[in-house]
């Protein structure tokens, strides 16, 4: 846990940089903004430590990761670079076991990734997410994005494939075609969209962004109470009742976000907003996001769960970006800048290592890993960007 004192002296370490170079994110119209330099410098010191203690260069994973929540870290570092124009981690895409796989498929032709994701299909989206990041990273250094738009088509054809009429719509969780879930099929929509931005050539990525939303739409999926659960019956095709999980209630925004940026539909803002609002009243607790599983005092949530809330963040911050209206903006920033503060003051340790409690300080239930870690690196880079640029709350 951070104390006050020990942020007034790292304030006072600070060499606040000059305004950052411009992010390229992506070629889409995203509001570009002046972002916080002590929010960045925090997170640069998060991002280090990450990279140092957690990042594996001979393997290219993350040490007690998986490779889909390796793919959001390495996603959470380039949007960090983005955000401040540094370069530090140029090279970590092509360390990575996505960028070996890239690098396979540009040499032989072939597709190395069916065998890869072996039939997780949302494990394949969120590496899509990742790849075009790094795309995005490579485009702002004047370097080829191909190959990596090339593998995330490959990745997304694979789920294209997935999806099928069982529950009218859809695409199955994996290639054991027996679950119909949120993630996977919001992950589809947010892709979809994002694609339609990215390669509006490529008419089947809206085509496909259009079709997921109206199914996720009509499906039982969403709550009477506006979340998310985890998925459906797989034969009445009703809500299974399953965990409201974090990141479900915001990857579902980023989505309509990105839908909306092609179609200004505006209907679709406002359904996001249901949802985002509901995590924000019910999945808190003193105003920051607690998962089911998270708890001050007992280690309960395994490294996938205690990767969620970053994800959550991110994709609002995805969403925002997306919106750009200052009023949606407004409405948001101090739940953000409430996350950032959560994560800095309760969550860090004294190496700069993120635990998974962000609402309350860290009692022996706080989980440490290069998950956690890369969750709280999120609520510090969309607070940079869209909270209160202030260190001291
Ligand atoms: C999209 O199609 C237009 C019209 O055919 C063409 O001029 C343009 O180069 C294409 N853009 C891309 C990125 O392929
Ligand atoms: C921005 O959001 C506000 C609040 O929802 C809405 O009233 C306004 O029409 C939006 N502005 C635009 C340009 O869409």
């Amino acid at each position: 846990m951070k104390t006050i004192a020990a942020t007034l002296s790292l304030l006072l370490a600070l060499s606040v940089r000059a305004s950052p170079a411009p992010p390229v994110e992506n070629r889409a119209p995203i509001e570009k903004r002046a972002q916080c330099a002590e929010w960045l410098q925090i997170a640069d010191a998060v991002a280090t430590r990450l990279q140092s203690n957690y990042f594996n260069a001979g393997t290219g994973n993350y040490n007690g990761g998986s490779h889909w929540t390796d793919a959001n870290n390495i996603e959470n570092i380039y949007n960090l670079m983005l955000a401040t124009g540094e370069n530090t981690w140029a090279s970590l895409i092509d360390q990575s076991y996505l960028g070996q796989a890239v690098a396979q498929q540009k040499a032989t032709g072939v597709s190395p990734w069916a065998g890869i994701v072996s039939g997780s299909w949302d494990d394949s989206q969120w590496m899509i997410l990742a790849l075009w990041k790094a795309a995005d990273y490579k485009i702002y250094i004047g370097a080829d994005p191909t190959p990596y738009y090339n593998s995330a088509l490959s990745l997304y054809q694979l789920v294209e494939g997935a999806w099928d009429n069982t529950c009218g719509g859809g695409v199955w969780w994996s290639s054991a075609d027996n679950y119909k879930n949120s993630i996977t099929n919001e992950l589809f929509l947010q892709v979809s969209a994002v694609g339609a931005i990215l390669f509006p050539n490529d008419s089947f990525y809206l085509t496909n962004a259009k079709k997921a939303q109206a199914w996720i739409a009509q499906s039982a999926l969403r709550n009477s109470q506006g979340l998310f659960n985890d998925g459906l019956v797989t034969s009445t095709c009703a809500n299974n009742g399953q965990t409201v999980w974090i990141y479900n209630q915001a990857v579902i925004a980023s989505g309509l976000g990105a839908l909306y940026a092609t179609t200004k539909n505006y209907a679709l803002i406002t359904e996001a907003e249901v949802t985002l609002d509901a995590a924000i009243s019910q999945l808190t607790s003193g105003g920051i996001l607690k998962e089911s599983c998270d708890s001050a005092t007992t280690q309960s949530c395994d490294s996938d769960q205690v990767a969620f809330k970053g994800i959550f963040m991110k994709h609002l911050q995805y969403f925002l970006d997306r919106v750009n209206n200052a009023t949606i903006t407004a409405k948001y920033a101090g739940f953000i800048h409430a996350q950032a503060s959560g994560v800095y003051h309760y969550g860090t340790n004294s190496a700069d290592d993120i635990g998974s409690v962000w609402y309350a300080p860290n009692a022996g239930g706080s989980i440490f890993g290069s998950t956690s870690s890369g969750s709280g690196l999120a609520a510090h880079i969309v607070n940079a960007k869209y909270g209160a640029c202030n260190v001291n709350l």
